[in-house]
């Protein structure tokens, strides 16, 4: 069982050696008599060649492997007759005639197509994760894991070098209210009790810098129970920085050469040494979202003042109720037929738009608007002038309270993109989003919540404002890594002083006796000689998947769940045993499945 060298490593140099291979029967072919199995492990795959006329014996053996086997061989490495050669292949030059061959398990006929990437489309994505052991056994599957254990290396490399201590926080942690919804562990000792599984190390990892830390990182098991998407799943993992005695500034820099240091190794492309900043303002403005997807251009124009004074009564309407309308001219859509159009304006619905304003410009400047009416030629002339529009382009319009005619322009800028093929897998577009609101209005909670944490420190200008009530306006130093418009990394400045800390609290509406109860422990922390502090976390699978032109993260996680949050493998969430629902003292009012 002993292997001299793996399935990725003969060549033309190890001719008429004696070799030892392990690993799996990729494909086997018996081609009159000699049988060929491409045998496979992680490093690659090497032919081995059983002919009857050199071994009957271990041919004969031979004959009754199958995909999938686990076998043992050893032989004497050959090169391979001309024009056999496979240049594809690392070891194609060279084959391995078998002396000897020892089948170490066999293996039922596999229900996914290892050695086949064009079965993977075919395949659904329940079967593959029920099989996830046989699915990541491909090797283009596989190699998500080694690019991300390989950028771990690169990270903790960075990280040590820049004197940071490596230190883990509980798993079991103290349910607290804002943010997402906890995971929950019942305490058997102590009835009716719960831990939290941590949605982040947020509060231990300021508690670390109380503790005098100065710099810490981790990188982070996260669980959230949040409605999934691609982009999400119930446990994710951070790599979770926290530092002492740092403004916004040092923090962004450090993480500038993260990027250029890190991520730069690891993929092959010179990331920029300064990554630009934009503000939130600014970002929502002409991209019409908080993670801007820069490569390519579009940009979306604010034309309220214009629009809002034509006769045109949806654009005054949402004018005179203090709403905005945004306009954007998609470059070389003039060709867009009623059938795309009416698409764009279901789509944009979904962002809650009530509408889509089309005008067509033609050949000669001349617009084409189906509101025509509503509108003198110089109106129209000026629409173009503002969003820069030329022949060929179709602009779009959307009216409507802010925050919708932003997302929904926004969202018809990456539609746009997405149709006229704009979103370059090859280019990275790095920004730092700054300068967030501290608050968000929530409709369904009717209350301010905290847009990053209730921890974000105000900017020092708006403090003032925020500590008399002014919370609409109030700004944030908080700030967030995004990379081809996927939010890779989020951070902040935290308050350190606890009398802020406790009235933050107190704005998002909690009661004295709630913020002793939920946060108590943490307010105390900070009456001690909290050091100012700030920090940051990356989702590193996001990071990875965004760097890989992969939206979804799931193929960069070993034990993925499903959009339904399980797992088709083993089978979790599952019922459990009423004796151990007894002994944590819990009594299920669900109906339940067995
Ligand atoms: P935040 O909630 O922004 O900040 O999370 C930081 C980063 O984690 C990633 N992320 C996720 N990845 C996969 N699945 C999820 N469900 C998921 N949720 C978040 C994102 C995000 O940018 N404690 C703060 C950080 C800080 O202030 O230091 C925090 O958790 O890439
Ligand atoms: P209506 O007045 O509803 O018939 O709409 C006239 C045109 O304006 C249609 O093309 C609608 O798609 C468009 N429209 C309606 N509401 C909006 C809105 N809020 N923003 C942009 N276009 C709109």
């Amino acid at each position: 069982m002993k292997r001299t060298h793996n399935c990725g490593a003969l060549g033309l140099n190890d001719i008429g050696n004696t070799v030892s291979l392990s690993g799996w029967v990729d494909r086997r072919r018996d081609l009159g008599g000699v049988i060929f199995v491409d045998l496979r492990d992680k490093h690659g795959k090497t032919q081995v060649v059983f002919n009857p006329e050199h071994n009957t014996k271990v041919h004969q053996i031979a004959d009754q492997l199958r995909n999938e086997y686990v076998i043992s061989i050893k032989g004497v490495v050959q090169k391979r007759p001309e024009g056999m050669e496979n240049p594809k292949l690392k070891t194609g030059m060279i084959d391995v005639r078998v002396d000897e061959l020892e089948i170490l398990n066999e293996s039922e006929n596999p229900p996914l197509a290892i050695n086949d990437p064009k079965e993977l489309a075919r395949e659904n994505d329940e079967l593959r994760l029920k099989y996830r052991y046989l699915d990541l056994r491909r090797p283009w599957i596989q190699k998500n894991l080694f690019l991300k254990s390989r950028f771990l290396k690169e990270v903790h490399h960075f990280f040590n070098k820049n004197e940071f201590e490596e230190i883990e926080t509980p798993v079991l942690c103290k349910s607290t209210p804002e943010g997402a919804r906890d995971y929950l562990v019942p305490s058997r000792v102590h009835p009716g009790k719960f831990y939290a599984l941590p949605q982040s190390p947020q509060q231990y990892k300021q508690l670390l810098m109380i503790a005098g830390v100065d710099r810490y990182y981790q990188i982070a098991k996260c669980f959230r129970d949040e409605d999934l998407r691609a982009d999400r799943q119930p446990e994710f993992t951070q790599i979770d920085v926290e530092m002492s005695f740092v403004d916004q500034n040092a923090v962004i820099e450090l993480f500038d050469s993260f990027v250029t240091e890190v991520i730069g190794k690891v993929w092959d492309f010179e990331p920029p040494t300064t990554i630009r900043r934009m503000p939130y303002t600014e970002a929502m403005l002409k991209y019409g979202s908080d993670k801007p997807d820069l490569r390519f251009d579009l940009e979306i124009k604010d034309v309220t003042e214009l629009a809002g004074h034509t006769d045109f009564g949806v654009f005054n309407n949402v004018y005179k109720s203090g709403g905005k309308i945004r306009g954007l001219a998609a470059k070389g859509c003039v060709d867009f037929t009623r059938k795309q159009i009416d698409e764009l304006t279901e789509y944009v619905g979904r962002y809650g738009a009530k509408g889509l304003v089309w005008m067509r410009v033609k050949e000669g400047g001349e617009v084409e608007t189906q509101v025509a009416k509503f509108f003198t030629l110089e109106q129209l002339h000026s629409f173009k002038e503002a969003l820069e529009a030329e022949a060929s382009d179709m602009m779009f319009f959307i009216a409507g309270p802010e925050k919708i005619a932003a997302t929904a322009m926004g969202q018809l800028r990456l539609e746009i993109a997405r149709i006229k093929g704009l979103l370059d897998p090859k280019k990275r577009e790095f920004v730092w989003i700054t300068e967030f609101p501290m608050f968000e209005y929530s409709e369904s909670e009717d209350r301010y919540v905290s847009m990053h944490h209730p921890f974000t420190s105000p900017m020092p200008e708006h403090l003032e404002a925020m500590l008399n009530g002014d919370l609409k306006n109030c700004k944030a130093e908080a700030y967030d890594l995004v990379l081809n418009g996927v939010e890779i990394g989020g951070g902040s400045i935290r308050i350190h002083k606890p009398e802020i800390q406790e009235k933050v609290f107190r704005l998002l509406g909690l009661t004295a006796e709630q913020v002793q109860e939920n946060f108590g422990f943490f307010v105390d922390a900070f009456k001690y000689g909290a050091p100012p502090h700030g920090g940051l976390a990356f989702g590193l699978d996001r990071i990875i998947a965004s760097l890989e032109g992969q939206e979804s993260i799931r193929d960069f996680i070993a034990f993925p769940k499903n959009t339904s949050a399980s797992s088709p493998m083993d089978h979790s969430p599952s019922a459990i045993d009423i004796s151990q629902l007894q002994d944590l003292h819990i009594s299920i009012n669900a109906p339940s499945k067995n």
